[in-house]
């Protein structure tokens, strides 16, 4: 298979946009990155993780990828027209997930909006959602070489067909196998609380876990969920987090 190299610009170093930046360096990628700290401490952050530091404004210039991973509150605060004015074949993909307890009430998605649909509003152009129902743990240490047996999968949604597939092309070489989840409109099946949402599943169950999601049940799970980890005394593990995703999540 021919791999083409992509220059790759990512939005946060976080526990995702982080992870995601030492694979794709790992995997033969060029990648800058930014986040809200002063030159100096991104410096040092982006030296730990191999990558190059870089300005908001020119962390999406002269790529061929943007990672959008901060956390969803934040996005309608980027500067106006930073990714909507990029050139139309500059893949934008989005990490994000709402969680209100997080980002505050946003009216449109408490009715019901998608969350990328709403995320694509707001920076005003189309995009990809990826790498939003994987645990940050998962993505750290789930990685496996493509055949393994139990590969975990990673979903991926939105509607252009060759944006998807370098998206896809990613994941999988971050250690995943890839699931198409349809179109952006179609992404409420793989937001919080949803059986497909972070319960590490391979890619044939990841395919049945998307088509069972329920209508309007994500946020309810999502919210269970959230009320009882507040009720834990110490932060969960990757195995705390995937008992109750799967419990809550997938009913089981
Ligand atoms: N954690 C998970 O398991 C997980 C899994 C899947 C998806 N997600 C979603 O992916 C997104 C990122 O998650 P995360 O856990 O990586 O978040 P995080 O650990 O809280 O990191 C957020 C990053 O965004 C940066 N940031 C915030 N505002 C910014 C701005 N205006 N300009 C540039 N950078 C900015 C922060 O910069 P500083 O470092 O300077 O503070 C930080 O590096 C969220 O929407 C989250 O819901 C998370």
């Amino acid at each position: 298979m021919l791999i083409l190299f992509m220059n790759i610009g990512i939005i946060g170093t976080g526990s995702i946009g982080a992870t995601l930046a030492q694979k794709l360096m790992a995997a033969g990628h060029q990648v800058k990155v930014t986040n809200t700290r002063q030159p100096a401490e991104l410096a040092q952050k982006a030296k730990e993780l191999g990558a190059s530091p870089a300005t908001l404004q020119d962390v999406v210039q002269d790529v061929d990828l943007v990672f959008v991973s901060i956390p969803l509150h934040v996005i309608p605060k980027l500067p106006a027209g930073l990714l909507r004015d990029l050139p139309t074949e500059v893949v934008v993909a989005d990490t994000s997930n709402y969680y209100p307890q997080r980002d505050g009430k946003i009216d449109a998605l408490e009715n019901g909006q998608v969350e990328s649909v709403w995320v694509a509003e707001q920076l005003g152009r189309p995009i990809i959602k990826a790498y939003n129902n994987i645990l940050s743990q998962t993505l750290v240490a789930g990685s496996t070489a493509p055949g393994t047996s139990g590969r975990i999968a990673i979903s991926v949604a939105g509607d252009d067909a060759q944006a998807k597939q370098r998206v896809a092309e990613l994941i999988s070489a971050t250690g995943f196998d890839v699931v198409d989840a349809g179109s952006l409109a179609d992404s409420w099946r793989q937001q919080p609380g949803t059986p497909a949402y972070c319960t590490e599943l391979t890619a044939p169950e990841l395919t049945q876990a998307l088509a069972a999601a329920v209508p309007g049940k994500g946020p309810q799970v999502r919210d269970q969920i959230m009320a009882q980890l507040t009720q834990r005394n110490m932060p969960p593990t990757r195995d705390d987090l995937l008992v109750l995703n799967r419990s809550l999540g997938m009913g089981v």
